[in-house]
């Protein structure tokens, strides 16, 4: 496999481009736990805000070993300053909050890259929706410097922060195969990121089927 950035990227947007297809893959259940977040409402007080952060350290950690990833590292060169786990280890601090019991990481090495992007597609797309969550957790007196650092924009700004990922993330060659793995990648994000939130009693009602 290639974990190498291929120079050949074109300048252009495509439609066909990998984030593109990652991001129409992946908006049907991005805007289904969107929803859940929002009714099951877990910024209303800190015990609540207590269970948003227990929830995202699990998921910092389940994706730690990407960040030491060589495989990884090539393909997003900023990949090392990407981490956000010692951030929101420093929330719980900040809340005074005893060190939640975390599952065995979802993720460890060695780790497949096509599978470790689609993750970090996720991981690093939720960023975009940070600012929308701290118009609310400030409410409770929680912001990017104390309680809420792990959501904290980049110096750069979010957008082009944002923008150098998605560009790294379409300019590497994969095979078939590992465009699916991508894929998968990011859908196995995305269900645990749901399955988390269920366990600690944050989501809300699943939206209605026209079935049901
Ligand atoms: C209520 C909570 C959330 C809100 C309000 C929210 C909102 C947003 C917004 C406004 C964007 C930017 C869309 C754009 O610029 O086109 C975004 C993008 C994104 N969010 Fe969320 N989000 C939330 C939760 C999450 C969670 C929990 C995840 C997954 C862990 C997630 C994953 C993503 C991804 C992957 C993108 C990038 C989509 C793309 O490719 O453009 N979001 N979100």
């Amino acid at each position: 496999m290639s974990s190498a950035p291929s120079s050949a990227a074109s300048s252009t947007a495509t439609p066909a481009s990998r984030w593109r297809r990652l991001q129409a893959s992946t908006d049907a259940v991005h805007r289904a736990l969107d929803a859940r977040i929002m009714t099951g409402d877990p910024f209303r007080d800190r015990d609540r805000y207590a269970r948003f952060l227990a929830m995202q350290l699990q998921v910092f950690r389940d994706i730690d070993a990407l960040y030491a990833d060589p495989g990884l590292r090539a393909i997003f060169p900023d990949l090392a300053e990407r981490r956000r786990l010692h951030l929101a280890e420093h929330d719980a601090r900040d809340l005074g909050l005893a060190e939640p019991p975390l599952d065995t990481p979802a993720l460890a090495p060695p780790i497949d890259p096509p599978t470790g992007m689609g993750w970090l597609y996720v991981i690093e797309g939720a960023d975009l929706g940070s600012p929308f969550l701290l118009q609310e957790t400030i409410k409770i007196g929680i912001d990017e410097e104390f309680g809420a650092r792990h959501m904290r924009g980049h110096p750069q700004g979010r957008g082009l922060h944002w923008r150098h990922f998605t560009e790294a993330l379409d300019a590497v060659a994969l095979s078939e195969a590992e465009e699916a793995r991508v894929i998968a990648g990011a859908e196995a994000a995305f269900a645990r990121v749901n399955a988390l939130f269920e366990r600690a009693g944050l989501a809300g009602a699943a939206p209605a089927t026209p079935a049901s």
